[in-house]
């Protein structure tokens, strides 16, 4: 589930597989280690608990000149994060790593005799199953890898090495990614691009099922089934300072003052202000195809799904006789749900990657629904797998916390929205507001960066220090907003927090009102504005302590903080409390001295269930 890099060429191993593992820290683990073998085959193995620095110093005690060599970072399913569970896993003459989780390892590892578990690992009984196939090298190691393989259930990447071979690396993949760097007499591997950024740009993304055999100067993949495949090789179109914190303490910061930019790239092309009309070619649906649209279900995990949330509030509005569901993934997988023929699947996810959103993808596919995937990580399994697609072009978002996908998966789904109403013929003087502010939301949050950054960083310092307790509160549109600014607070600061329906405090949640929590109340200046006030005032009335981030510049109540965020907007204003709430949890985080952008306990891209 999280980092794999593996080197084979004249350098130094060890040089790539750390600054490799480095530049997937951001993906969230709990410890690392890599391996790498001399000519003669000779092992160095080196793991360390925690983080990649620790691994590196014990490098610097132990370098080597060895030039292969692979190796990881684990985020933990099966056994506690320790050196002794961390990857890389020995069995006889090979070393494996893996991402994912082998799910009949109890079954496999009981079949298994002759080896001395030295983990808690499902992954080592892959290792060692796939030992026992190796038979001392008497069989190819692709080969005991296939016949391994072919008895597991389960996702796996993963990268194995032989003392017996000192000279090639097999991988292979399955619900995990995997991607092979093509450079000049040296191959590179990594579980995900960002870690081959400023090595090569030609890579080779493998497809589930697939397992390849690397050398230096070789590339030779083929099918479980002995299949031969060809090289189908990519451009990496990330660059580097992409990947870099480019002078803010955080990526998380960065992601969200390069909003204004990444929104303008979701948009590039795909909006008319002057004829008020939204042009999408990926999801490849003709006007006839839009018109006959009567149902969208939305799937995603996490912010994924608030952004799904977010758009189906907002295309409900402009769009007749449509029905849309948001779904969260891992529910949705397991359900007996109907979807009528006449529906469309909008499968949103960041990283491309996240199990249970491709689970729902491929359920959804077997019953002949459209599916349509709204994803940032381009070539990645989603973008491969559904029938057509609007990638959201943010470019990397690397602090797990998602940011700056948010506002762009939420105005790429709305645009989807506006394809499907402009086919059915709703007219331009109802869609036109939307499109209008859509084009100039790019403008507006640059706007509210530019002024509003200290003000949001001085009341969550002071917060950070007082409560340990918050209750996001929005109505509407800004209800998934609450949910979005509520998650963040917790990812990123481990402060409780939960949000609700501003109507519906008084069924339950207004009771949590007391001197520990604060009341986060979006306020935007809308319809329900006034009923959503009287929640306001409920909640003042019990002592609360409410901040409150409106554009009604003249908001007048006696809370312990007004945010108020200069807008031309009246539809999305949402969006633009969303990015204070970023901001607001950005530095309460900082203000409690925490690792913002590697929080405990979380991934990036969530490969397992
Ligand atoms: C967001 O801050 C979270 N880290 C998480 O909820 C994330 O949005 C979710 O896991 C979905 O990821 P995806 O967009 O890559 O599918
Ligand atoms: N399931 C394996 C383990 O717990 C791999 C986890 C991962 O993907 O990092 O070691």
């Amino acid at each position: 589930m999280c980092g794999i890099v593996g080197y084979v060429g004249n350098n130094k191993a060890q040089d790539f597989l750390i600054s490799g593992l480095k530049r997937l820290e951001y993906r969230g683990y709990d410890s690392a280690g890599i391996v790498t073998l001399d000519k003669k085959g000779k092992a160095t193995l080196l793991r360390e608990k925690g983080k990649v620095s620790g691994l590196e110093s014990k490098v610097s005690q132990n370098a080597r000149d060895d030039q292969i060599g692979i190796g990881h970072t684990r985020w933990a399913t099966h056994g506690e994060p320790s050196e002794r569970n961390a990857h890389p896993h020995q069995a006889g003459d090979i070393y494996l790593v893996h991402n994912g989780i082998i799910e009949n390892y109890k079954e496999l590892k009981d079949q298994i005799k002759d080896h001395q578990f030295q983990s808690d690992t499902d992954s080592e009984v892959l290792a060692a199953l796939i030992n026992s196939f190796y038979q001392g090298g008497k069989h190819p190691l692709s080969n005991a890898v296939v016949q391994a393989l072919k008895l597991v259930r389960g996702t796996y990447g993963i990268a194995v090495i032989s003392v017996k071979n000192p000279g090639e690396i097999v991988v292979a993949r399955s619900g995990s990614p995997l991607v092979i760097g093509v450079c000049q007499d040296e191959t590179l591997i990594a579980s995900d691009a960002s870690a081959l950024v400023g090595h090569t740009k030609k890579a080779i993304y493998l497809n589930d099922g697939e397992v390849a055999t690397i050398a230096k100067d070789s590339i030779s993949i083929k099918t479980l089934d002995s299949q031969p495949v060809s090289n189908k090789v990519e451009t990496i179109q990330t660059d580097l300072s992409a990947i870099q914190k480019g002078g803010y303490d955080h990526f998380l910061l960065k992601e969200v003052m390069e909003q204004p930019q990444s929104l303008t790239e979701t948009l590039r092309g795909r909006i008319n202000v002057k004829d008020c009309t939204v042009h999408l070619g990926g999801p490849n649906l003709s006007d006839s195809e839009l018109r006959k649209i009567k149902h969208i279900i939305i799937v995603g995990c996490g912010t994924a799904y608030y952004a799904g949330m977010t758009a189906a509030y907002y295309i409900e509005k402009f769009t007749p006789e449509i029905t849309i569901e948001p779904v969260i993934a891992s529910e949705y997988r397991y359900r007996n749900a109907y979807i009528p023929k006449d529906s469309v699947a909008l499968i949103v996810s960041q990283s491309g990657e996240t199990a249970d959103t491709l689970a729902c993808l491929r359920e959804i596919k077997k019953q002949g629904i459209k599916t349509i995937g709204i994803v940032n990580s381009i070539g990645s399994t989603i973008a491969r797998e559904v029938d057509g697609g609007t990638y959201i072009h943010v470019g990397p978002e690397i602090s797990v916390a998602s940011t700056k996908a948010y506002t762009s998966q939420s105005i790429a789904m709305i645009m989807f929205g506006l394809t499907i109403a402009q086919a059915k013929g709703v007219k331009s003087n109802t869609l036109a507001p939307y499109i209008k502010e859509i084009a100039a939301l790019p403008q507006e949050i640059e706007g509210l960066l530019q002024s509003i950054p200290d003000t949001v960083k001085n009341i969550a310092k002071k917060y950070a220090k007082k409560y340990d307790h918050a209750i996001y509160l929005g109505r509407d549109t800004a209800y998934p907003t609450a949910l979005e600014g509520a998650l963040k607070l917790k990812e990123i600061s481990y402060t409780d927090a939960n949000a609700y329906p501003t109507g519906e405090l008084k069924h339950g949640p207004i009771a949590l009102v007391d001197d520990n929590a604060f009341e986060f109340f979006l306020l935007p200046e809308n319809d329900l504005y006034d009923k959503s006030l009287s929640g306001l005032e409920e909640v003042l009335a019990r002592g609360g302590h409410a901040i409150v981030v409106t554009d009604k510049s003249d908001f007048n109540h006696p809370v312990e903080q007004i945010i108020t965020v200069q807008t031309g907007l009246k539809l999305l204003t949402p969006l633009l409390l969303n990015v204070v709430s970023q901001l607001f949890a950005y530095n309460f985080a900082v203000a409690k001295g925490l690792p913002v952008d590697q929080p405990r306990n979380l991934a990036k891209s969530v490969t397992v269930e």
